[in-house]
């Protein structure tokens, strides 16, 4: 059989935004520095460290301006923000982002409850944030939302999905995260709708972001590795989930992935008792089990939990 896996994978960790933003307890600016200095330390080398959006949106972000400024200076890692409009990529350049990352849905009412507009209208809104970016020369990564399901409107049309995403990387985004917001697609949906983009899209322009709901997360990463994917993005210790995506649970967690891609052979060059050392120790601040069950196995057996 031919194996069109890659041979090396690039792992975005979204923990300390996408994990964070969606947990209850407070989590002040010490802590999440705490997280991403110890993730930097891994060997990842693209740690998503927080979001440039309404604080009064999503309060957990709130503090991200801080959390830049005072970011480890690691050479070698870069650290993004998501950011939905002008005034989130100037704060994200106030604050020092090393890169910055906007996000569309590929359904209308999950747009609308996201980010209050249309998709067309978030596209507009993208367009000075593309070009501010592009004239300090800051890459930006785009998200495609809901690429399989959507909690108001249920399944997703993949066409809509390989649209959005052409048109994202037409206006200058260098790499589209696919996520599967609410963790509901299954190997055969994510196959379907990555066919669908692959056919507008090289693999090299496309990353996987899998949310873990329905336990598929890894089983669709190994799907999307099979179609020549290798950027993956992932939460330390399944932090997470989506403030208006009701019952998503968090991402993939970092630690399960890296388990995986080590017994593919498939090169990460990330420390896997270091990840499992970082999600014991957000998982202790935020008061709850470690999402990611390889960490709970190794955890058990070498007794350092
Ligand atoms: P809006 O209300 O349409 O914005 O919000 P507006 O331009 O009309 O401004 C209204 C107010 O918001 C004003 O303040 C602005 O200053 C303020 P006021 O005058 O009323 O005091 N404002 C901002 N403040 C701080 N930073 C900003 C900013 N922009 C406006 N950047 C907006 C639009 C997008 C800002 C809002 O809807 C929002 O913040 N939404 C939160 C979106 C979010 O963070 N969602 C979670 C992340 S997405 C995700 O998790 C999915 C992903 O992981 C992939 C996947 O899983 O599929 C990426
Ligand atoms: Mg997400």
């Amino acid at each position: 059989m031919q194996n069109s896996m890659p041979q090396k994978v690039r792992i975005v960790e979204v923990g300390p935004r996408d994990g964070l933003q969606n947990e209850k307890p407070a989590i002040d600016t010490a802590t999440k520095l705490a997280l991403i200095e110890q993730l930097a330390q891994t060997g990842l080398t693209y740690i998503e460290a927080g979001s440039f959006v309404n604080p009064k949106w999503v309060p957990q972000m709130a503090g991200s301006d801080e959390v830049f400024k005072q970011l480890p200076k690691k050479t070698g890692v870069t650290y993004a923000a998501l950011t939905p409009n002008l005034k989130g990529f100037e704060r994200a350049l106030a604050a020092g982002a090393g890169e910055v990352a906007v996000f569309a849905a590929a359904s209308e009412t999950f747009s609308q409850k996201n980010i209050n507009c249309s998709i067309a209208e978030s596209l507009q809104r993208f367009a000075p944030v593309l070009a501010a970016a592009r004239e300090q020369q800051l890459p930006v990564r785009g998200y495609v939302s809901c690429v399989v399901g959507c909690p108001y409107e249920g399944a997703i049309s993949a066409q809509k999905v390989a649209e959005l995403a052409e048109q994202l990387q037409q206006m200058g985004c260098y790499e589209i995260s696919l996520g599967d917001t609410i963790g509901v697609g299954t190997p055969a949906s994510v196959t379907t709708m990555l066919e669908a983009v692959g056919r507008r899209l090289p693999p090299a322009a496309l990353a996987v972001h899998m949310h873990d709901t329905y336990g598929q997360a890894l089983a669709n990463i190994f799907a999307s590795l099979q179609l020549g994917i290798a950027v993956v993005d992932s939460a330390v210790a399944g932090l997470g989930g989506c403030p208006y995506a009701r019952g998503a649970s968090g991402n993939v967690a970092s630690e399960d992935l890296v388990y995986m891609l080590d017994g593919l052979g498939i090169e990460h060059g990330v420390d896997l008792q270091k990840l499992v050392r970082a999600g014991n120790f957000i998982s202790a601040a935020l008061g709850r089990e470690n999402g990611s069950k390889a960490a709970r196995a190794i955890g058990g057996k070498t007794g350092s939990c």
